[in-house]
């Protein structure tokens, strides 16, 4: 597929949109890597000396820091996409609907060599709605442990132990989410190949509108030529 340099471009993330996207990702990741550096513990601690209790004293707060930072960000979203005029369209195009499923079995056959072209789908596919969801489900989980494990001193041992099981495995599931499956999708897969822009200046190209998302596409041109004629007719009527 050919992304020409003049290409015509279309808005996918608004300014709050970004801006939330990259709180998320900052702060996610601060969380998987101070979480994770628990397992090597020992090893740092062994090498490094009172150095390394240093720094894990420091991995403890920054975890904390990054915890507040993702639940006041996923907090706002809930805001956004129950007040806010382009989070109630946001959430609108992403609720799951019958032709999901359409797509999805239609993509399929295609990725299998049964279908020519693939299916022309909307503002957000299939896969991107289960991603997003699962970000809900898996936050909530995290959260939820996570205050539990930092609140030890109010709860039963057998609590803080099913919160710290749930906390690691919903963890380990969303580094190897976000990892395989998210770095695959915006960074190696070939129309965006080596990095999908979008989240830096929210814009989309029109090759790649139509090729991953042609309903959208269609229903953009409508609304934008809408826009237009409703322009240029206010600018008779005011001639
Ligand atoms: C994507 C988000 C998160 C990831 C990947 C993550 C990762 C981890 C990991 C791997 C551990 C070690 C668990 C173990 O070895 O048993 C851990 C512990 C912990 N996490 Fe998280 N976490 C996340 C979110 C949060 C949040 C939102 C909070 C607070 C609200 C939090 C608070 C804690 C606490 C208190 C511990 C106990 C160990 C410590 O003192 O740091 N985590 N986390």
């Amino acid at each position: 597929m050919s992304h020409g340099k003049n290409e015509r471009m279309f808005v996918r993330l608004t300014k709050s949109q970004r801006i939330q996207h990259v709180i998320l990702f900052v702060s996610t990741g601060l969380l998987i890597l101070t979480g994770f550096m628990l397992m090597g513990e020992r090893w740092v601690i062994d090498m490094f000396g009172s150095a390394g209790n240093e720094i894990f004293y420091w991995r403890g707060i920054v975890h904390r820091i990054a915890g507040v930072a993702v639940t006041l960000v996923c907090l706002y979203h809930l805001g956004y996409v129950v007040v806010q005029e382009e989070g109630r369209s946001w959430i609108k195009d992403m609720l799951p609907r019958l032709s999901d499923a359409t797509h999805a079995s239609q993509n399929v056959s295609y990725m299998l060599g049964f279908r020519e072209a693939r299916p022309k789908m909307e503002r957000f596919t299939y896969i991107e709605k289960v991603e997003y969801f699962s970000v809900y489900f898996g936050m909530f989980i995290v959260i939820v442990t996570g205050t539990m494990m930092w609140t030890e001193q109010y709860w039963p041992k057998f609590w803080l132990d099913v919160a710290d099981a749930f906390h690691l495995g919903e963890a380990t599931l969303a580094a190897l989410a976000i990892i395989i499956g998210h770095i695959f999708s915006v960074h190696y897969n070939p129309h965006v190949y080596p990095m999908n822009k979008a989240f830096i200046d929210g814009k989309i190209s029109e090759s790649m509108m139509k090729e991953e998302h042609g309903l959208w596409y269609e229903r953009e041109l409508e609304r934008l030529a809408a826009e237009e004629a409703e322009a240029a007719s206010e600018g008779n009527n005011n001639a």
